[in-house]
């Protein structure tokens, strides 16, 4: 599959409320979203045949384009609804679900005011995002030159495409030097997230997580949160800067793509894959598994 280009798939994509062929879902070279960067999307999983938090990421992509200055012309019952038959009419049990919502064609130009808002749901299957050896060993990340923007400066709330740029950028050049990924500092020089997902740390017991003020509050970091309460751990959610880095004992990322993944190195710094990020990580295998009715 991986040799496979994505508009080669095979199947079907829910396109403006239809299921079209993989092949036919396409969108013109002068389209608003591709030019401006006016496209909001959602990363979600399927496990054993049920979206995890569906509900929870729908709602999140209708707020991502409040937040860009757009409706997206579908309820989040009706997109939820689509998302389920698309898994089925795809037929897979485990799999990765892409919505993406994005201003169209009818004009060009920063000003897009009534330009049609085009929504798509893809769907396909997509084991792990870090290399599965790998991950049980702890992924290596490098830090990152570019920094998690200012609220001020973008709607970092959003999961705007526009906000991917500098992700992108950096973990190609993080991947250049042989590393998985790469940890963002945001503008102030805190510690921030991964350049795809969240970051917890693991100190005498005690986890810490960066304070979620400019980037993105992940669902899978929220489950992760409740897990750890459950087994009582304690949680700081903090400022944390990178000086303190030499001082934890352990470092896990969380995201729908990476689920929880331990990390071994950021940079010249070093974390044993432990007992508390090995628990998150089989806690958050269990809890995404569709939970059978009571009676059954
Ligand atoms: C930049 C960034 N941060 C954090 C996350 C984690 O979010 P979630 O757990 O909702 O997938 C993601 C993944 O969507 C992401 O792309």
């Amino acid at each position: 599959m991986a040799s496979v280009p994505f508009d080669q798939l095979e199947g079907y994509i829910w396109m403006n409320g239809e299921f079209v062929r993989w092949a036919d879902a396409k969108v013109h070279v002068l389209t608003h979203g591709l030019h401006y960067a006016s496209s909001v999307f959602e990363g979600e999983r399927a496990y054993g045949g049920e979206i995890f938090k569906l509900n929870e990421h729908t709602e999140r992509l209708h707020e991502s384009a409040r937040i860009l200055g757009f409706k997206i012309p579908f309820t989040v019952e009706e997109l939820n609804e689509a998302s389920r038959k698309l898994l089925a009419k795809q037929g897979f049990q485990d799999a990765y679900v892409r919505p993406i919502a994005w201003r169209g064609s009818e004009s060009m130009g920063v000003s897009a005011q009534a330009n049609k808002i085009n929504v798509a749901i893809a769907i396909w299957q997509w084991p792990s995002y870090f290399d599965p050896a790998q991950k049980l060993k702890g992924i290596r990340l490098d830090l990152a030159e570019y920094r998690r923007p200012d609220p001020k400066t973008a709607p970092s709330k959003s999961k705007a495409a526009g906000l991917y740029m500098i992700c992108t950028i950096s973990k190609h050049a993080a991947e250049a030097k042989g590393y998985a990924d790469a940890l963002m500092l945001d503008w102030r020089g805190q510690v921030a997230e991964a350049t795809g997902a969240n970051v917890f740390f693991v100190k005498d017991g005690v986890i810490h997580t960066p304070t979620p003020d400019c980037f993105l509050d992940g669902i899978t970091r929220r489950t992760v949160i409740d897990l750890a309460k459950r087994r009582g751990y304690e949680v700081v959610e903090r400022t944390i800067m990178p000086e303190e880095l030499d001082s934890f004992e352990q470092c896990f990322l969380t995201g729908t793509a990476a689920e929880v993944t331990p990390v071994s190195e950021i940079g010249p710094h070093r974390f044993t894959v432990g007992e508390i990020a090995i628990n998150l990580m089989n806690d958050y295998a269990a809890e995404v598994m569709p939970k059978k009715a009571a009676a059954e």
